[in-house]
């Protein structure tokens, strides 16, 4: 079955999957585009034969040979975009984050959970990952013994002036979060954040930080972000478990020796890092809705990970660890 997409949201993100399901991916057709830019709506129409542009996405949602949604407009509209779809009925991929605040995003579990099956997937794609995928697998296997410590750094080369402290918290470590209660199937229960002396070529920003977060089962999570340290995108990943370690290789296909020197290729920037993950997603993703329903990260993981977040930001502020309080977790998403 061809999957009739409908995209909101055409920057650089949402073109970057429109590039993926039209030239990429089998299985998809983008028939509907909306952006509240209608001049970035109108280019990207041109180029899809039997796309059309919708004035809003509300319309879009609602056009009859639409049967999926890719939400990728800005965070903050994000809920009312998800809570129409739902109650349209509509398989929908949301690029995180689900919604920017924990009521929002409990909102939307309360629209999925009366509609009785999953329709959301949210785009938290280190899951989708081959590595990721393969250090989980080494991890549930058993052949490091029961996990303890994960370790992680999340470093970027620079960011842009718009880029702000909190967003070292809320749109960098996010990604930590995520994976942090995937790997141990776990909620986080607590979350401090400690900053060192400054990165001169940082401005004002609170740049590095280092979250410690602790799992409901007692591990204990380590992230550093970096998000100005001007060598490559960087993106690490380590379980110490019982009886032995499992990493995240260095993800160059080939080392070359030159003059005395062995070296590897770092990835430019998180599309070149993680584009075979953003593929499997959306595979993932086209699977589902092809079946009318969402697999991979939900909702819930959505909200847990905005609750993590809000923690983060309030553990910044205070210097303490700040405790993490979800709601009690709907069957839908057990
Ligand atoms: N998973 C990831 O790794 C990843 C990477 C980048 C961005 N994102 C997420 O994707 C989303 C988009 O990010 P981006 O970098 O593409 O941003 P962007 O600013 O490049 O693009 C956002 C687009 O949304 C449009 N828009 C804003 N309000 C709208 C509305 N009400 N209705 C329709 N369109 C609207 C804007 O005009 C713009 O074209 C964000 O939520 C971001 O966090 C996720």
């Amino acid at each position: 079955m061809t999957v009739k997409v409908g995209v909101i949201g055409t920057g650089m993100i949402g073109l970057d999957h429109i590039r993926r399901l039209t030239e990429v991916l089998a299985g998809a057709r983008v028939v509907a585009v909306s952006d509240i830019n209608p001049e970035r709506v109108a280019a990207v129409v041109e180029r899809i034969p039997g796309a059309r542009a919708y004035p809003t996405g509300e319309a879009l949602i609602d056009a009859a040979d639409v049967d999926a949604i890719l939400i990728a407009s800005w965070g903050p509209t994000h809920e009312a975009y998800l809570l129409h779809a739902i109650k349209a009925g509509k398989p929908v991929f949301c690029e995180k984050p689900l919604a920017t605040t924990q009521e929002a995003c409990l909102r939307v579990i309360d629209a999925e959970v009366a509609h009785g099956k999953r329709l959301v997937q949210v785009g938290f794609m280190r899951r989708f990952d081959h590595a990721y995928r393969v250090l989980k697998d080494t991890v549930t296997s058993g052949a490091i013994g029961a996990p303890l410590l994960y370790h992680a750094a999340h470093r970027n080369p620079s960011v842009p002036d718009t880029y702000t402290s909190d967003m070292a918290i809320i749109d960098t470590l996010v990604h930590d979060i995520d994976v942090a209660r995937w790997l141990f199937d776990e909620e986080v229960t607590g979350i401090a954040i400690r900053a060192p002396r400054a990165n001169s070529k940082g401005g004002i920003l609170r740049d590095p930080i280092f979250a410690l977060m602790d799992m409901a089962g007692g591990a204990l999570v380590t992230v550093e972000v970096s998000v100005n340290i001007d060598y490559a995108y960087d993106i690490r990943g380590e379980m110490s478990g019982e009886s032995g370690t499992v990493e995240l290789a260095e993800s160059n296909a080939v080392v070359v020796k030159s003059k005395g020197v062995a070296a590897g290729r770092v990835p430019a920037d998180w599309r070149e890092r993680f584009i075979t993950a953003y593929d499997e997603e959306f595979r993932a993703w086209l699977a589902a809705a092809a079946q009318g329903t969402a697999t991979g990260p939900s909702a819930w993981d959505g909200y847990a990970a905005q609750a993590v977040c809000d923690a983060g930001v309030r553990a910044a502020a205070s210097g303490e660890i700040e405790p993490v309080r979800l709601r009690e977790r709907p069957g839908l998403y057990q």
